[in-house]
């Protein structure tokens, strides 16, 4: 983007009014007024995506490319504008490369069950990192128990960063996939996915990036990155659940068999045979979520609309202010301090479990996750059981922040 166009965005951003379109955020929980700090596990929806949901269910609902009727035919343009949506937000090259799917767990599994089952053989081997989320390691497990292939594991360092030299020695003639994180949904790490792209594509193997927590808070352009497959979840985004995206390259989705069958997908049947629909219907099998691709292209017009350098710098002044706050609390250990993560901020103290700090706050009206957030392994990497993670999206405040900061001076004092 252009210099000035960043300053108008910057200038824009107006988080009061960004607060106002979430109705949500007017309400209170155990009586004080809710502090959401858990849009890393599922973002609130802004007014504009729950219209275009009702606006389908009181007006225009029927199943899709299906009939031949009025209100099929206006569902169709609508699922099918929302594709587009989605194509111009990753800038792929064509609809035909944006499959709907549930969410990114459904559409990493799609790659797994398709693509790894088909093109993988014993021997061949699947590079992940440390700080995968447990869909982006239980699918090539499956593979590794079912086929033999090998999965290497690329490591992090002790504050999270992902370690570029470390991953390019677990390169070889046989790596046939590297997938990875573009951000880690519990450190904030953005990972290097540029290089990852370039240094996995010269050893011929292919990329997928999970992009489930990158999308909410980091331009993406698919082309730019080259990388060959390309996952998200709408819940994330601000849109509704039920509605994930993978993007992949045609020639890929092309050689690419079904891996789910059913009504949609097919050209025709008979009972010896069948010839699949043209992409992406060919992994559409079933009727797809109508309303939620539609609100999901209702939000990706909402944060295009802001615009994602001006939510970046929005969110990362949150994490800077964060950051400076929380440390000033005595025993509390901020864990992922890699350079140039996003707004994802796990910690521990060493007063507290984080079920008890999550259960304490929670009383303040803030809302925050505890546990291993489905990255077991990370946390055995980094020696702990579980930490406190407060994540911060577009609505968040610097006012908020300091809300956390009390509550968390209060849990040090109850627990001594
Ligand atoms: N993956 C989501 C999280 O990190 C659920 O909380």
């Amino acid at each position: 983007m252009s210099v000035q166009a960043d300053i108008v965005e910057r200038v824009a951003f107006d988080v009061e009014a960004v607060r106002r379109d979430f109705p949500i955020l007017a309400r209170e929980v155990h009586g004080k007024p809710l502090v959401f700090f858990d849009s890393a596990a599922s973002a609130q929806k802004p007014r504009q995506v729950l219209e275009a949901e009702r606006r389908i269910y009181e007006h225009e609902y029927a199943n899709v490319h299906r009939g031949i009727h009025y209100l099929s035919q206006i569902c169709t343009d609508r699922m099918e504008t929302a594709r587009e949506k989605v194509r111009a937000f990753l800038n792929a090259a064509s609809a035909r490369e944006i499959v709907f799917t549930r969410n990114t767990t459904e559409s990493i599994n799609l790659v797994a069950a398709s693509w790894g089952r088909h093109f993988l053989k014993e021997g061949d081997e699947v590079v992940i990192s440390e700080m995968e989320h447990h869909s982006n390691i239980i699918p090539w497990q499956f593979l590794r128990d079912e086929k033999g292939i090998l999965l290497r594991v690329a490591p992090v360092g002790d504050d999270g960063e992902f370690l570029l030299n470390e991953f390019a020695e677990m390169l070889n003639e046989r790596t046939r996939l590297v997938a990875i994180t573009h951000m880690s949904n519990v450190l904030g790490t953005v990972v290097p996915v540029r290089d990852v792209v370039r240094m996995a594509h010269q050893a011929g193997a292919k990329v997928l990036l999970d992009g489930a927590q990158a999308v909410t808070h980091i331009p993406v352009d698919v082309r730019d990155l080259d990388c060959d497959f390309y996952a998200f979840s709408g819940h994330k985004l601000y849109g509704p659940s039920g509605i994930g995206v993978l993007y992949a390259k045609e020639a890929l989705l092309d050689a690419m068999p079904p891996y789910m069958g059913g009504g949609e997908m097919i050209r025709s049947v008979t009972f010896e045979a069948a010839e699949w629909a043209d992409l992406p219907y060919k992994f559409e099998a079933g009727t797809p979520a109508i309303a939620q691709a539609v609100g999901l292209g209702a939000a990706i017009d909402y944060v295009t609309g802001l615009g994602l350098h001006a939510i970046g710098a929005h969110e990362s002044d949150l994490l800077a202010y964060a950051n400076q706050r929380l440390a000033s609390i005595d025993g509390l250990k901020l864990i992922g301090t890699a350079p140039g993560k996003a707004s994802v901020l796990s910690f521990t103290m060493s007063c507290a479990h984080p079920h008890d700090i999550g259960t304490l706050v929670d009383r303040a009206g803030i809302a925050i996750r505890v546990g291993h957030h489905c990255a077991q392994p990370l946390m055995d990497r980094l020696g702990v059981a579980a930490t406190a993670r407060a994540s911060f999206g577009l609505y968040n405040t610097r006012a908020e922040i300091d809300v956390l900061t009390e509550a968390l001076e209060g849990v040090r004092e109850f627990f001594g």
